[in-house]
This record gives C-alpha cells, sequence and structure tokens, in this order.
C-alpha cells in the first residue's frame, strides 16, 4: 500500500523518521492515483482540460524550469514579469481591450472574480458609496465564486431566476437593481448549462445604470475568440462591448496551461488600481501586491506562456474545432436516444436530460461503467465539459448511455439516490 510505514496506530500520517528514495515514491505516487478518474482516456468531463500530450509536456517542462521562482518578487526574475506582461498583452488582445486597459495572472478564476468584486468594492468605496452590504446582481446560472468574494468583502450576492432559454434574463436583472447595486455579471458562458448570456444588453444596461459590469469568461475566454474565428455565432462578449469593465478568463480551463493560472482584465488601469494591496506599517519595508496571493508561483505563469505560445492561434483554433465537433456529435446522440440539451450552448460545455430515463439514474449507470462528469438540477440533467481528447471517445460515451439507459428502463443496476455535486 502506497502508505505503508508512514500511519501511526490512529491512522495519522505522520512525517517517516528517514527519508524514502524518489522511486519508491515515485511508485507509490502511481499506485495512490490508480484509483482516480482516468481523465487522459478521455473519461472526465469536469475539472480537468486535456487536449494531448504534447501539449501537457510543454506545460509540465515549462512549469519544472519555473517551479521554485517566485512572481512575489519581479524585480528578481526580470523573466518572470515579461512574461507575464505577455500573457497578459495577449489575452488582452484576444478580447478586444481598448488602450490602456491593464490586467494580472491570478491562481484560478475564483481569485480572478475576487479581485474583480474587490476593485469594484474599492472603486466604489472610493467615490464615498456605502459599501457595507452592498450588491452584485447576478444571474442564477453565475458561479459561486461571486458568493465567495461576496461573503469575504461584505457584499451581499442577489440571484435573479434566468430566461426561459437559461441565459440571463435582463429585465429581471435590471429590475432587480437597487441603490445598493455596485455590480451586474454575465457568464460567457455560464458552467451549469455552457450559454452565454445576453451580454451586448448588460453591457447597455450598466452602461445606463453606471454600474460596474464583470463578464466571467473563466470558461470562455481562451475558447469563444477562437470559436468565433471558426465561425461559430458566439455574439459579442468581451471589451468590444462599452459596458464591460472587467474579464475573467482562465488559462488553465480552455487556455489549456497548468492548473494555478488565470487571467483577470480591466478596461483601465484606474480600476486596476482599486485591486492592489499596499501596506508598509511593519519593519520588512513596503509591500504592493496586485493579486489576493503573496507568493505566485513562477510555474504557473511559465506553464501558461509556454503553452500559449506553443498552440498560437492556430492551435488553438484546432482544438476549438476538435472540441465544437465532439459537442455537436454527443448533440447528434443525444437527439437520437430522445434527450433534449437545456438551452443553446454554443461551446464545450451542455447539460442535457428529459429524455427517455431520468438522467440522475442514467448517470449513476454512466458512472459505474467508468465516466466522471457532472449534474446539474434546474431542470435535472447530466452535465458535460468537454475536451479536445473527447472527439475521440464519442461513440464509446452515446453506447454506454444507450446501455444506462436500458439498464434504468429494466429497473437494474444502483438503487441509492444520486446527489448533484460540483466539488
Ligand atoms: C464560469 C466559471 N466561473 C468561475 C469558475 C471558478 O474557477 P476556478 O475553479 O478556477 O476557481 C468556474 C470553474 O469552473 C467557472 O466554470
Amino acid at each position: 500500500m502506497a502508505g505503508d510505514g508512514i500511519s501511526d496506530e490512529s491512522g495519522r500520517a505522520r512525517l517517516p523518521a528517514r527519508g524514502r528514495s524518489w522511486e519508491e515514491l515515485r511508485a507509490a505516487l502511481e499506485e495512490l492515483r490508480a484509483g482516480d478518474v482516468d481523465w487522459r482516456s478521455g473519461r472526465a468531463a469536469v475539472y480537468v482540460f486535456h487536449a494531448g500530450e504534447d501539449v501537457l509536456r510543454v506545460a509540465r517542462e515549462a512549469y519544472a524550469l519555473y517551479q521554485s521562482e517566485n512572481a512575489l518578487g519581479p524585480a528578481a526574475f526580470p523573466s518572470l514579469r515579461r512574461m507575464e506582461q505577455e500573457v497578459i498583452e495577449m489575452g488582452l488582445g484576444l478580447l478586444h481591450a481598448p488602450e490602456g486597459a491593464a490586467g494580472d495572472i491570478t491562481s484560478g478564476g475564483t481569485e480572478s472574480i475576487f479581485l474583480a468584486v474587490k476593485a469594484c468594492r474599492e472603486q466604489a468605496a472610493a467615490r464615498g458609496a456605502a459599501v457595507a452590504g452592498a450588491e452584485i446582481v447576478v444571474p442564477r446560472s453565475a458561479h459561486p465564486a461571486f458568493d465567495k468574494a461576496a461573503s469575504v468583502l461584505g457584499l451581499r450576492v442577489v440571484r435573479v431566476p434566468v430566461a426561459p432559454d437559461l441565459r440571463a434574463d435582463v429585465e429581471a436583472m435590471a429590475a432587480a437593481i437597487s441603490e445598493r447595486t455596485l455590480m451586474l455579471v454575465g457568464s460567457a458562458p455560464c458552467f451549469p448549462y455552457g450559454v452565454v448570456d445576453p451580454i451586448g444588453e448588460l453591457s447597455e444596461l450598466a452602461l445606463e445604470r453606471g454600474l460596474w459590469l464583470h463578464v466571467d469568461a473563466c470558461v470562455g475566454g481562451y475558447f469563444a475568440p477562437f470559436a468565433r474565428m471558426n465561425g461559430v455565432p458566439v455574439p459579442p462578449f468581451d471589451f468590444e462591448l462599452p459596458g464591460v469593465a472587467s474579464i475573467s478568463a482562465d488559462l488553465h480551463k480552455y487556455g489549456y496551461a497548468a492548473k494555478g493560472a488565470s487571467t483577470l482584465f480591466h478596461r483601465t488601469e484606474q480600476q486596476r488600481a482599486h485591486q492592489v494591496f499596499h501596506f508598509e506599517d511593519w519593519p520588512a519595508g513596503s509591500m504592493t501586491t496586485p493579486t489576493a496571493a503573496g507568493t505566485r508561483p513562477g510555474g504557473a505563469v511559465a506553464a501558461a506562456w509556454a503553452v500559449m505560445n506553443y498552440l498560437g492561434v492556430e492551435g488553438y483554433r484546432e482544438k476549438a474545432a476538435r472540441v465544437i465537433r465532439a459537442r455537436e456529435a454527443i448533440e447528434a446522440g443525444l437527439a437520437d436516444l430522445g434527450f433534449r440539451v437545456h438551452g443553446r450552448p454554443l461551446l464545450g460545455l451542455l447539460a442535457y436530460g428529459d429524455g427517455p430515463a431520468d438522467a440522475f439514474a442514467v448517470w449513476s449507470r454512466l458512472h459505474r461503467r467508468g465516466w466522471f462528469t457532472g449534474l446539474v438540477t434546474e431542470p435535472r440533467g447530466i452535465h458535460l465539459m468537454l475536451s479536445p481528447v473527447h472527439e475521440s471517445v464519442v461513440d464509446r460515451y452515446l453506447a454506454d448511455l444507450r446501455e444506462a439507459v436500458a439498464e434504468v428502463q429494466r429497473g437494474e443496476g444502483p438503487t441509492a439516490e444520486t446527489r448533484a455535486r460540483y466539488a
């Protein structure tokens, strides 16, 4: 067993008295992960984005080269400062940012969203607005990272039911705005259904009401631009819309970078200034950090920089085309089986249900066949977040789905109730 010899009588792991060899530890790690989902073969459609062994290698080797370097100290590591700047500039270009726009690499979507909310709150406070208990109006499908940010920052999230097409209901959001509202949110796309909210209308609403519009493009930021280049009719969602103040876009999702990398972009450097933390009232000198973290992994910055330069526009377009082909093939198979896709997803996420057997019952049977995917509850459905690797497993997935449906119809298989759990 992998952990042999490192637990005490109570079962608590303890530091081994003497170190173990790397060979032994490597074998232990391989053994430990034998029980994990087989994402390399496309068995996971959540948590992991797999664009091929070559992309993984670039990210891994770049990460390893910079694993000890610390982006907290750009003066010591001008290389990291330069790579971060280039990553930000590439992102700003993809998202039609105007002159003067700015951004930072963060540890993930949650941190990017936290910082956008923080900057918005500080900006409001700086102009004298009351910010305690101030509100963020979001569609019900928005990611819980907004609630996490609000809980830390003393704000309140107002979740507004989505429209029948599962996109943000802009009229209902307008009606939810009060004198306490600071921020509006739209997703491109939202996680539960993969649909892109009507960001154009939200942009107009934000301008009309003088509110900060944050676009959560954590999933779509490094996917939608390439899908659009391939002719997918994704409506405008980025800085080309004048009301969009900030955008979160995750490098460790469809940017295919190593985990621990997202980007947060602001329309202006003045906005970004409210995100930056400055402190000097202690004995070790002034500290100015743009993100929530102190130490920032140089490896994550280097891996993002390397993968972006490895793939280029051509590579990302090719990956986007594969993901969309996989989604369309799955959608066609679902229609044959009598399932309905929720809303109209345009990118790599979809949820489906309302078919010949209950989605949760089908999911548990697919799970037993080695498929690790999500569930949604409103309405009930199976959730898939597709990567390029999935193009090669569509037929297998659909065959297993057909069998899973038949099993439910025959009353066979697991009886325990399945519950939706995102994390
Ligand atoms: C739309 C959306 N926003 C934000 C996040 C949060 O990103 P992270 O898990 O990197 O913190 C996710 C994660 O899947 C997401 O789908």
